[in-house]
């Protein structure tokens, strides 16, 4: 008796091989959507701006990344061991700047100092109030003006847009000559998805106290968008270093 193996949300297909062109059929725009991600991390980072990626699967976004930023450190989580591998053989040429670290990005603590955090079609496996709690922490790891992006599917508000994304999943399929129900199969089952509108993930993003929120892009169900964490100044302490009279 053959086993199936286990898939864990977001792995997409059994095979992790096939994962980097398995997912440009489901996702279309795919790299378009990184890209918007890459162009959205302000272009006044000094230094070696450290980067802290949720969910960097096989590695593609991290690798453009890598080259986009020449001098970033960057921090690529994941629970998947096997995803993990695969980015492994990508991105080990870059060394000492890539630390790519397995856990599950919801439990694991951050490190400190981060100049930008990214998150490409991940964040929807957590529930809202995950979702909420993971922006809360982010927020409280990044650097004062620090940047967080996210690219994710999202819900459209209104049930009669619900059948938008068939419709272009069709005319790519038809473009591209594959067959969806043969697709559909090979691709893991939905367990574990949670997408919510952008309108809700954007309030989230405020809940958690980011400002400057903005939407970087969209290609019908999917977007990128982000905010800024912004500190106000510290307010300067008045001691009293006058002596006592004794
Ligand atoms: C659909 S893949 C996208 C991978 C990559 N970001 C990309 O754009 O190609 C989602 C990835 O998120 C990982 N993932 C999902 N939920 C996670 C969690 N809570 N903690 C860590 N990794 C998670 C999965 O293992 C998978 O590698």
């Amino acid at each position: 008796m053959t086993r199936k193996r286990s898939i864990k949300p977001g792995e997409v297909v059994a095979d992790t091989k096939e994962f980097d062109t398995h997912i440009k059929k489901i996702v279309p725009r795919y790299d378009e959507l990184h890209e918007a991600v890459l162009r959205s991390i302000p272009p006044d980072l000094s230094g070696k701006p450290k980067i802290l990626e949720l969910g960097c699967g096989t590695g593609e976004l991290t690798r453009k990344v890598l080259d986009y930023y020449p001098k970033a450190q960057v921090i690529g989580v994941d629970y998947s061991s096997r995803m993990l591998a695969e980015a492994h053989k990508k991105l080990d040429r870059y060394g000492h700047r890539l630390d790519l670290r397995r856990g599950n990005f919801a439990e694991v603590d951050f490190p400190n100092d981060l100049d930008v955090v990214i998150s490409t079609l991940a964040i929807h496996h957590l529930t809202d109030p995950q979702k909420l709690e993971l922006f809360k922490k982010i927020y409280q790891y990044l650097k004062c003006e620090g940047w967080f992006a996210n690219g994710d599917v999202t819900l459209f508000e209104s049930n009669r847009h619900a059948l938008l994304p068939l419709r272009v999943r069709e005319e790519q399929a038809a473009a591209a000559g594959y067959k969806l129900n043969i697709l559909d199969e090979e691709t893991a089952s939905g367990s574990g998805d949670y997408p919510a509108t952008l309108k809700t993930q954007l309030n989230l993003l405020e809940i958690a106290g980011f400002q400057k929120i903005d939407v970087i892009w969209k290609f019908y169900q999917f977007a990128v968008y982000g905010g800024f964490k912004h500190c106000e100044p510290k307010e300067e302490v008045e001691y009293d270093i006058s002596m006592p009279d004794f």
